[in-house]
């Protein structure tokens, strides 16, 4: 399957350089030989019964009818759902059409949509049911399915799992199961450490409680709409503390039906701690608490930025970012000792909806020295169409969704284990001054 998909696109690329008036050049591109192998590749993973996406993209049938809304999501790059910006930084997984995938979309739809030979057409591909990475070590559930209506508002509601887990673990990986797959649009996990969720949970008369968490609980994981679950690399695991519960964090898209929803996590663990530590790196740090997060209205771009000087080598394995409604974008990059940029992430169009976080294909080398640097932008203007206040009024850090907070998180492993105390020490003390201020 995947070397047919290989081959096929393989001959898209070299077609648009046959010389014009060759056979070639003149033939059509058809559904079972050109775009076939594009959707099932790139679109039905979650354009398929049960998943997210709000119709199936299985067949001719099925895409010859939207063709053209296809054409204009897929020429405006927001389907795939993919947000990092091109060539700067390269991530496993990568969603992302390219423009010849594009051209042909658009040259099949001006010919007329045709079939093409049914002999051409790719088998649909297999997914399987079931925990994608197998058996987890762990499962945990939210206490009861949440009623969400057909239409309203988006709901944004936490959930405790108590785990209360008997020993230190390290967790390498999570898989998430929507009880509706229509309505989950993404979770976030912290560590909950002092069981404040259980207190929460269930108050208003609803099960779960509003969206809300404890100040300084890490996040351990986020997901949303078709992250595929996937295992930290090479060996690496977070530690999650013996005692802790988890809070997950869930936002609902009502799907015109009325329906529940009741999340089931799977948890996956390494049998021994990691040899090498995983160490965070975020910029601001604790989500732009201390940074001055202090919009005006009206405000069209408020620049968080923040910097931190590598006292050691390392390697860069993932990176993600966090804001809410008001953030526009985000960057990340480092500048080493030689004056060389190095780019890690670029997110243009911020989008709440979709919280991930990126793998990167290689791991990114950086020298002691090399300053890392975070930029994120936010529209406090009526121009930003998801600006929670009409008319826009200041906004402040909290932890609310119509309040800020800004950060992009680096993930590192010291390149040699002694300097692991080391970079540790430089992270709190980058940190500590702005501890001092209140939010100002
Ligand atoms: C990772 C999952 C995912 C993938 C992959 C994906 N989609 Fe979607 N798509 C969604 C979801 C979820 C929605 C519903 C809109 C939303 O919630 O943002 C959607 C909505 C759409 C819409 C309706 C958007 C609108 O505003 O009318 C179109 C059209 C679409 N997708 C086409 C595609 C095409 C074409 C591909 C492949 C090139 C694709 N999608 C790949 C998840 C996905």
């Amino acid at each position: 399957m995947r070397i047919l998909l290989a081959t096929t696109l393989l001959a898209a690329v070299a077609s648009p350089q046959q010389p014009t008036g060759s056979p070639a050049a003149a033939e059509v591109p058809t559904f079972t030989e050109h775009i076939a192998p594009i959707v099932f590749s790139s679109c039905t993973r979650c354009h398929r019964p049960g998943e997210a996406g709000p119709f199936s993209l299985q067949n001719y049938r099925d895409v010859k009818k939207r063709a053209r809304n296809l054409l204009s999501v897929i020429e405006d790059r927001i389907m795939p759902p993919w947000h990092p910006a091109k060539d700067y930084g390269h991530f496993r997984n990568e969603m992302r059409l390219s423009d010849v995938e594009i051209a042909r979309f658009r040259a099949w739809l001006e010919a007329g949509c045709p079939e093409g030979p049914q002999d051409k057409l790719p088998k649909l591909p297999e997914f399987p049911p079931g925990w994608q990475l197998g058996e987890p070590d762990l499962i945990v559930k939210t206490s009861a399915a949440y009623p969400l209506p057909a239409a309203g508002r988006d709901v944004y509601r936490s959930f405790s799992l108590p785990v209360d887990l008997p020993e230190d673990k390290w967790l390498t990986a999570i898989e998430v199961r929507p009880g509706d797959r229509e309505v989950l649009h993404h979770v976030l996990i912290f560590v909950d450490a002092k069981k404040q969720g259980r207190v929460l949970e269930g108050k208003d008369g609803k099960p779960g409680f509003r969206h809300r968490r404890a100040s300084r609980s890490p996040m351990i994981a986020g997901w949303a709409v078709g992250g595929q679950p996937e295992h930290l690399p090479e060996g690496l695991a977070i530690k999650v503390p013996k005692g802790c519960d988890l809070i997950l964090q869930s936002h609902l898209h009502p799907s015109g039906r009325n329906t529940e929803e009741q999340t089931t996590i799977g948890l996956y663990f390494s049998d021994e701690p990691p040899k090498r530590s995983l160490v965070s790196i975020q910029l601001p740090p604790f989500f732009g608490f201390f940074a001055g997060l202090n919009i005006p209205a009206g405000e069209p771009d408020f620049v968080l930025k923040d910097s931190f000087e590598l006292p050691c080598d390392v390697d860069a394995m993932t990176i993600g970012g966090h804001a809410h409604m008001l953030c526009r974008s985000m960057k990340m990059h480092a500048v080493l000792p030689d004056g060389k940029h190095v780019p890690l992430l670029h997110i243009p169009e911020w989008d709440f909806d979709w919280q991930s976080r990126y793998t990167f294909a290689q791991p990114v080398r950086l020298p002691k020295g090399a300053v890392v640097h975070a930029e994120l932008h936010y529209d406090n203007s009526s121009n930003n169409p998801v600006n929670p206040n009409a008319p826009p009024k200041r906004v402040r850090w909290g932890r609310e969704t119509k309040d800020e907070m800004g950060s992009v998180t680096l993930l590192v492993v010291p390149r040699h284990a002694a300097d692991l105390r080391k970079l540790r020490r430089s992270i709190r003390e980058q940190a500590r001054p702005r501890r001092r201020g209140r939010p100002r």
